[in-house]
């Protein structure tokens, strides 16, 4: 082998090295960049759904945060001094009043404290009363469960149904 021979394959087998180095980091690079796009999408369809929902309004409204993230940080403290406005016609002693005690009604089937009297609307309700549940039933009663007799106007802001709701879980069962 004279030296232009050894030069070519040494050239070669570096051409081939580099190929192959190049084709690795660019299926690393696509791989990853595959993977990151997937998040970033999900963070854009949101900001797009968000767009189009204070569009439809006509307003720059504010994105409505979902109860749950609300909850997450309800304060059981503060729902405390809510407990004053259903206080006159529950109890969370385990015993009925005007309306069915609320200790442990977190979490329990809709209508299903023994001997109570519940309007038809209640006693035939599917589902449990989730946090969720709750926070609906509590915004506004009469159109969450229509023709319940329970009297009572609703509370509209979304961070006091949220303390209260903690307020409420904190009672046990
Ligand atoms: C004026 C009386 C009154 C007030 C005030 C009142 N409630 Fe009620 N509540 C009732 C009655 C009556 C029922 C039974 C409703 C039915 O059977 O339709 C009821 C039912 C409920 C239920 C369903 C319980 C079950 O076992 O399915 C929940 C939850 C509830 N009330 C929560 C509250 C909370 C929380 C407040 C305070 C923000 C409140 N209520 C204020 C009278 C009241």
């Amino acid at each position: 082998m004279d030296t232009m021979t050894i030069t070519k394959a040494g050239g070669a087998l570096c051409g081939a090295l580099l190929v192959f180095l190049l084709g690795a980091w660019a299926s690393e690079g696509l791989y990853h960049v595959a993977g990151d796009s997937h998040g970033e999408e999900a963070v854009m369809g949101f900001a797009i759904e968000v767009a189009e929902a204070a569009d439809e309004a006509g307003v720059e409204a504010e994105p409505e945060v979902p109860f749950e993230e609300v909850f997450v940080n309800a304060s059981a403290a503060d729902g405390e001094r809510l407990w004053r406005q259903c206080a006159s016609c529950h109890n969370l002693e385990g015993s009925n009043a005007t309306g069915p005690y609320l200790d442990g009604v977190v979490g329990r089937d809709k209508g299903s404290v023994p001997g109570y009297a519940y309007s038809e609307m209640l006693a035939t309700m599917e589902g449990d009363w989730t946090p969720e549940n709750l926070s609906g039933f509590l915004l506004n009663p009469k159109e969450y469960a229509p023709g319940t007799k329970m009297a009572y106007r609703g509370m509209s802001d979304i961070q006091d149904r949220a303390n209260l709701i903690a307020y409420l879980a904190a009672t046990g069962g």
